[in-house]
């Protein structure tokens, strides 16, 4: 494997040509990849090609450079992949990341809650939104399913952050009207106002959707539930997400809080909110039946490795998950998570299933965090990969940002050798440059010290 020189040219300047071809390592997925293949068939690895974008899509890919009548944006030696998909985090947990010493319950009491009653005010709401958005950005993001607060203010706020950066995101308001504090509670019938106008007003709109979003079963009563249940049937191309089975004392509580349920996924289930637009979190303490249960609904689990390390909740079962046909895609989970960082995801991923003693590929691992998380969301004909007609969400790596892993890509052997080590050390210093729809959003600043340029 030839090597490659580390951060050879200058970011572009952040302007939108309608027309322009990027030049690099071009890596994207044509199909899914098979648990454990490292050699897999459906990695689509294109090194020196041109990627075409016209109008914001993804007009093709060549070897070639085009004619002169295109703009051309030389990232040679650079890998260049689709932007990432983050499938569950939270927007104002950016308040209480890193807090120390505690399972879920009493970090959301005493961390979580706290910092998400402030975004009553929609002051914070707005300074908040566009901090995370940003953040998502920085860290090679472009779409994400985003969790805001149960304040009406804080979803608008979250649309707001990402209409005006043009991205695909779904967010909605929280639901949560008991076992949490003043301030955070809502009711059923305001909820349920709240919710149709936030529909109205930014469901379908530009690269906007909503999400019926039901904090976890503990914090929602039966009707509040019930009322969660009847929005997702009103409308199939809505989307739901919420947390299930993440921590064993957790797990316990929802038993004692529906006994008539089989479990604690069927406590969704039995309300309507299993179902092919279902993003749920975590799924660590699930049964062999709940994973049918999943398969059979098209719903996935938001896999947030980091999360479950942090907070100690457990080691998901990857595999288990995959033999039961179930889809799983890639979460920072941020606040619970330590990094909003897709590429840090991925490497506390591989270590939970080496924990596990199973081993992740790069290529599942990449896949779960770009097309798989598209199809999975149903959005694969506009996100995820370089396909023709794709929207030009694209980022731009530097294969390494510093001299160890600089040595560590000259001497690997094989494309997943590389790219392997690329997750497992690579961060946030090795992005160039996120395109979103085709407009440069957030470029490295020429500036630092590791670009040669001044
Ligand atoms: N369960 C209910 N709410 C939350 C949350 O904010 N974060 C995590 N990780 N789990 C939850
Ligand atoms: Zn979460």
């Amino acid at each position: 494997m030839t090597t490659t020189p580390m951060t050879p040219q200058p970011a572009p300047a952040p302007t939108a040509a309608a027309r322009f071809a990027l030049r690099g390592d071009l890596l994207d997925f044509g199909d899914e990849p098979a648990w454990g293949d490292v050699a897999s068939p459906a990695v689509r690895y294109r090194p020196d090609h041109w990627l075409l974008v016209d109008g914001g899509r993804i007009t093709g890919v060549q070897p070639d450079a085009p004619d002169a009548s295109w703009e051309r944006h030389d990232h040679r030696g650079r890998l260049v992949m689709p932007g990432f998909i983050d499938t569950h985090v939270h927007m104002p947990q950016l308040d209480n990341i890193a807090s120390y010493g505690t399972e879920l319950l009493d970090w959301l009491n005493n961390y979580t809650f706290p910092a998400e009653t402030r975004f009553a005010d929609p002051e914070r709401s707005r300074a908040g939104a566009e901090l995370f958005a940003d953040a998502l950005l920085a860290n090679g993001t472009t779409s994400a399913v985003v969790f805001a607060t149960a304040h009406k203010v804080s979803a608008d706020a979250m649309f707001e952050a990402a209409r005006t950066r043009g991205m695909r995101l779904v967010t909605g308001k929280v639901l949560q009207d008991r076992h949490s504090p003043d301030g955070l509670r809502d009711d059923v019938m305001q909820a349920e106002r709240d919710c149709t106008d936030l529909i109205r007003r930014w469901h379908g709109r530009d690269r906007l959707a909503y999400a019926v979003t039901v904090r976890f079963a503990p914090t929602s009563t039966p009707e509040q539930l019930a009322m969660a249940g009847a929005l997702c049937r009103s409308d199939a191309s809505l989307y739901m997400q919420t947390h299930v089975a993440e921590n064993r004392d957790e797990v316990r509580w929802v038993r004692t809080l529906f006994p008539d349920a089989r479990s604690y996924l069927g406590v969704y289930a039995d309300a309507g909110l299993l179902h092919a637009r279902s993003v749920l979190a975590h799924g660590i303490w699930l049964d062999d039946e709940d994973r049918a249960a999943l398969h059979a609904s098209g719903a996935q689990i938001a896999h947030s490795p980091s999360s479950n390390l942090f907070l100690g909740s457990g080691l998901f079962d990857w595999t288990a998950m995959n033999a039961a046909g179930a889809r799983v895609s890639l979460a920072s989970d941020v606040g619970g998570g330590t990094s909003l960082s897709m590429i840090r995801t991925m490497a506390e991923a591989y270590k939970v299933q080496a924990l596990r003693g199973e081993r992740l590929t790069a290529w599942v691992a990449l896949h779960a965090a770009t097309r798989g998380a598209a199809e999975a969301l149903q959005l694969d004909a506009e996100i995820g990969s370089f396909e023709a007609g794709c929207t030009a969400d694209v980022c731009v790596w530097d294969w390494a940002a510093e001299p160890v892993a600089q040595r560590r890509m000259e001497v690997a052997q094989g494309l997943h050798e590389r790219v392997f080590a690329f997750i497992t050390l690579a961060d946030d210093r090795n992005l160039v440059a996120a395109y979103v729809a085709g407009t440069p959003r957030h470029v490295r600043d020429v500036r630092d010290s590791r670009d040669p340029s001044p």
